[in-house]
């Protein structure tokens, strides 16, 4: 992907943000001080993360409240309820507009439903920074920042290919079945196509069949991220399409979450030799089953690094500079090109688990 400078187009919209957020006058328990370099120090972030479906999540929360404060500001961070999250997180979003936030950091639980709400925070003067997920279909969000997802999906992919390669050295084609996240989620479809980016060519030549015939990302989704939903699909595939001896070789899945549920769903189903199966989130569960060679890959998105670079953005528009980003051209929210700060996501397998680690005490230890 190119990772090209901000463009001068995007840096003129990025100067009007700022004067938007300059202009802010006296709401709600604005602190006032607002000056033509950015904001006051002090002033509220607000912090509106999904439900925590998968872990990255949980450790975000804790990170954000912590390194905020460090920071200086005041911070408000909220999660959605599991039941009702939408509706939760609409209603939280509104309440850091009301409470006069400066900057608004949302991991956004279905980012085609926020529309209302950034519109909201544009007109009170917030800029709105997407985390992780981008928030789609609105003029009104300013930055992302998360990890490149295209490339995670791509990575996954090639994983999926390297591993089948590697354990079946004599067969000439796989039989593999497909998985993707939740379709309320903007980066499912981002993951499962890179992923396809890379596969789609070996399906074409038959080195790949999907024994199911189901590729199609409506076929393949796991509502709400849960696991029960992907074990639950995983059970009828097993029953239905491998029951007469087949046996499965590889598994697309988008994250770690739903890999341990595939792959307790093969082990139910009695294949004792597992397919191959992708994930993501280096997830504390999911380690030492890539250490054991029961789950093949993850993907490591170092969360601390990803929750300080959105900190980073917000002291840049505190301190009245333009946040760096490195692409203005792949996320495209429907109505405009999100000014983009992109990480770059590692794969991780058995083989290189302790290099990927060697930085996260807490991730290293579980390869031991
Ligand atoms: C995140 C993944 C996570 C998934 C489920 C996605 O938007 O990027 O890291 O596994 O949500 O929580």
């Amino acid at each position: 992907m190119k990772k090209i400078l901000l463009a001068t187009t995007a840096m003129v919209a990025v100067a009007a943000f700022a004067l938007t957020g300059c202009s802010d006058s006296g709401r709600g328990t604005d602190t006032g001080d607002a000056t033509e370099a950015g904001f006051a120090a002090d002033s509220l972030i607000g912090v509106a993360l999904p439900d925590k479906t998968s872990e990255n999540w949980v450790l975000a929360g804790d990170l954000f409240t912590d390194g905020l404060k460090e920071a200086g500001f005041e911070s408000d961070v909220q999660y959605a309820g599991a039941s009702n999250a939408v509706a939760d997180q609409q209603q939280q979003v509104s309440t850091m507009v009301t409470n006069g936030a400066k900057v608004i950091i949302i991991g956004a639980k279905d980012g085609a439903q926020l529309g209302t709400q950034v519109a909201e925070a544009k007109a009170a003067g917030a800029i709105v920074i997407a985390y992780d997920r981008l928030i789609l279909n609105t003029e009104d969000v300013d930055y992302y920042v998360a990890f490149d997802n295209f490339k995670v999906g791509q990575l996954q992919g090639q994983a999926l290919l390297d591993g089948l390669a590697a354990k079946f050295p004599d067969k000439k084609s796989y039989n593999i079945e497909l998985f993707s996240g939740s379709s309320d989620d903007s980066n499912a479809p981002v993951f499962f196509n890179g992923a396809m980016d890379v596969l789609q060519p070996k399906i074409d030549d038959g080195t790949l069949v999907v024994v199911s015939g189901q590729t199609d990302i409506k076929q393949t989704a796991t509502d709400g991220w849960k696991p029960e939903n992907a074990q639950k699909r995983m059970d009828t595939l097993m029953q239905g399409t491998y029951n007469s001896g087949d046996t499965v070789d590889g598994v697309l899945s988008p994250n770690d979450t739903l890999a341990r549920a595939i792959i307790t769903s093969v082990k139910d189903a009695g294949q004792s030799d597992l397919p191959i199966v992708t994930g993501q989130d280096s997830e504390a569960a999911s380690i030492p089953l890539i250490m054991s060679g029961e789950q093949y890959s993850t993907i490591y998105k170092d969360t601390r690094a990803l929750v300080a670079e959105a900190i980073k953005m917000a002291q840049s528009l505190q301190a009245g500079d333009t946040p760096t980003v490195n692409d203005t051209e792949s996320y495209n929210n429907g109505v405009k090109v999100v000014p983009a700060d992109l990480l770059t996501p590692v794969i991780v397998t058995k083989d290189n688990a302790a290099e990927a680690y060697a930085e996260n005490p807490d991730l290293l230890a579980l390869t031991k």
